[in-house]
């Protein structure tokens, strides 16, 4: 009797201990994030202090990306334990324990990776990995990633360890969310910083090779009219007229290129006619649903105009489709840009593509940028931005 009472004050106080150090991992966590460490730090800590909690041999923090594909963002493992290195991109494929996690959103495990197939099992049986627990991170009821425990032996991991490592993955999800956010901010920042560059480039090559030469043969040929004009009278006129074409050609040069920077029309004429002139070069029938009544602030304006010559242009190269349909519509004090057609679906977001670009400008002004796009089902893409 006695001794039962004993064990079973000896498990509560385990239990006592096990809560303690948790909350002491997630208050360092905590501290960590409000501190305004780096995004990546953050990650690492969370890998680190799971590690510790567990006991375990190293852990690594995975971000989903989409369906098929998710990126490491944090690793940690004891002296000399395989670990994942952090900053990989990964495919979703085989049963590992994290891809598991991606489908059903509960904690997951692999005993034993010997037979597993894919390429990312492959990738964990190189570096060692034998068996691991993963467990969901959910972010506003959103899957955003897993916290994965590895070990270099198989069946390493006692029953409990999905629910320990479930109960810090979901303590720590809201810190994470906030260092994630920050992450992403940087990198869009960056991003629109390089295509400004990259912008500012193409304009000056283009300024270079077009207009400049345009004007520097123009000062040569009337350098020429004033040598002539005491001696040649006939020539003198000639070289005017030349210099008259020339000057005609430069100002043509700089008005197809400041039609490249802000086409001309939208500032004119507004958002209804520039979309008129997308939709009659688009080379699929292009129905306009929805047009706001009144002119909207100029980068919400050029802001749904790219959108549009963007989705459109991915319409004639990828979608396969034989019409499309253009809403921009008005609601309070946000804007719907919606573009769908009837093509092959399957568009995503890449890094370093149209679509990217798109998301970048629209985060810029606060709003989001979203890509419905089923296999076979079509393709939406879906400006979001707000008005103030
Ligand atoms: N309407 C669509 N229908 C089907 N697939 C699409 C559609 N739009 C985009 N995609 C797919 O999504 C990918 C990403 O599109 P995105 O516009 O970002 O890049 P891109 O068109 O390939 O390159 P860029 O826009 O830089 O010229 C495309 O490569 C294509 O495979
Ligand atoms: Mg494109």
């Amino acid at each position: 009797m006695r001794a039962r009472r004993l064990a079973e004050r000896d498990e509560s106080l385990a239990r006592l201990h096990a809560l303690a150090e948790e909350q002491a991992a997630l208050r360092r966590v905590a501290t960590l994030v409000a501190g305004d460490a780096d995004p990546p730090q953050v990650f690492a800590k969370v890998c680190a202090e799971v590690g510790a909690l567990l006991g375990v041999d190293s852990t690594n923090l995975v971000r989903f990306e989409s369906a098929d594909a998710a990126k490491v963002v944090g690793g940690w493992g004891r002296h000399g334990a395989p670990v994942f290195p952090a900053g990989a991109d990964v495919p979703l494929d085989g049963d590992t324990a994290v891809v598991k996690v991606s489908r059903s959103g509960r904690p997951e495990r692999v005993d034993d990776y010997t037979d597993l197939e894919g390429e990312l099992s492959e990738r964990l049986r190189r570096l060692g990995i034998a068996s691991a627990v993963a467990a969901p991170i959910k972010v506003a009821g959103r899957l955003w990633g897993a916290v994965v425990a590895s070990s270099g032996r198989p069946y390493d991991f006692p029953p409990d360890t999905e629910e320990r490592i479930a109960g810090f993955a979901e303590l720590v999800a809201d810190a994470l969310a906030n260092a994630d956010a920050r992450e992403q901010l940087a990198a869009s920042r960056a991003r629109i910083v390089e295509a400004g560059d990259a912008e500012r480039r193409r304009l000056e090559r283009n300024l270079h090779d077009g207009a400049q030469q345009r004007l520097v043969s123009l000062a040569l040929r009337l350098r020429e009219v004033e040598a002539n004009l005491d001696t040649d009278l006939d020539a003198a006129r000639r070289g005017l007229a030349s210099a008259r074409d020339e000057l005609g050609l430069a100002l043509e040069e700089l008005r197809e290129l400041a039609r490249g920077i802000h086409p001309a029309i939208l500032s004119d004429r507004g958002l209804g006619p520039a979309l008129d002139a997308l939709v009659a070069r688009a080379p699929v029938a292009v129905r306009i649903t929805e047009l706001p009544s009144a002119r909207l602030p100029e980068p919400v304006e050029a802001a749904a105009y790219y959108l549009v010559a963007e989705a459109l242009t991915n319409v004639s190269k990828h979608a396969g489709a034989t019409e499309a349909t253009v809403r921009v519509g008005r609601t309070g004090d946000r804007v719907r840009i919606e573009v769908r057609d009837d093509g092959v679906g399957g568009a995503a977001v890449r890094d370093g593509s149209g679509l990217r670009g798109l998301a970048d400008r629209l985060e810029a002004l606060g709003g989001r940028l979203r890509v419905d796009s089923p296999p076979g089902g079509g393709t939406t893409v879906i400006g979001d931005v707000p008005l103030a």
